[in-house]
């Protein structure tokens, strides 16, 4: 698969170090807390599964699969939620780990849900990278392990058409490995 990247963006020791860096920080701020990890699938489970080793603190584990519909590298509006119940997560601290903040309405979609269905103790939002772009949802991660530009990037969880997510590095697709935008329109896991 490396023959299909155009560029390296995070390569796998710098995302681990920088995993490090933010599984101290929760560890911190959530110290004497238990944490609800709330992993959204599929994009986050590389993410969610090397951070979770880093936080030294009682963690328990829930996951939500969500879709957002795609036109190949541009998100659409729509998100649908897989299961009709939500994790129960009452009196929980919450910690939504994701892959990519790109125009919010995913986040924004279950940041809501939450916060309206599940009673929690406390909501926070982190992602492995903050795309800059102009957002549809104005959410603001508590957690970001790494800003980027708005570029549409693969690997380490992220796919593109549910490819490349086993990538251990984050990079950008040669252009011959993207087709048309609009092309093979469906509903993906995010
Ligand atoms: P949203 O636009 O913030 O709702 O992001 C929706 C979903 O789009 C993310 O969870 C990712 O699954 C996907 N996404 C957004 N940008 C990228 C990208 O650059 N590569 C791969 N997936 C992306
Ligand atoms: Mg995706």
């Amino acid at each position: 698969m490396n023959d299909h990247m155009e560029s390296v963006l995070f390569h796998e020791s710098t995302i681990l170090r920088r995993l490090d860096e933010i599984g101290a920080e929760i560890t911190r701020d959530y110290a004497g807390e238990e944490l609800t990890v709330l992993v959204v699938l599929h994009g986050s489970l590389l993410f969610a599964a090397d951070l979770m080793r880093r936080i030294d603190l009682p963690v328990k584990v829930a996951c939500l699969s969500v879709s957002s519909y795609h036109g190949g590298v541009e998100s659409s509006g729509t998100v649908t939620f897989h299961q009709v119940e939500m994790p129960r997560m009452a009196g929980e601290h919450v910690l939504v780990v994701d892959d990519i903040l790109d125009s919010g309405r995913t986040l924004g979609a279950i940041t809501r849900r939450i916060r309206e269905e599940c009673r929690p103790a406390s909501v926070k939002v982190c992602v492995l990278l903050d795309k800059n772009t102009a957002r549809a949802e104005d959410i603001l991660p508590d957690y970001v392990a790494f800003e980027i530009a708005d570029q549409f990037v693969v690997g380490y969880g992220l796919d593109y058409c549910g490819r490349y997510r086993n990538l251990p590095f984050v990079g950008t697709l040669k252009s011959e490995h993207i087709r048309a935008a609009g092309e093979g329109q469906r509903e993906v896991a995010t």
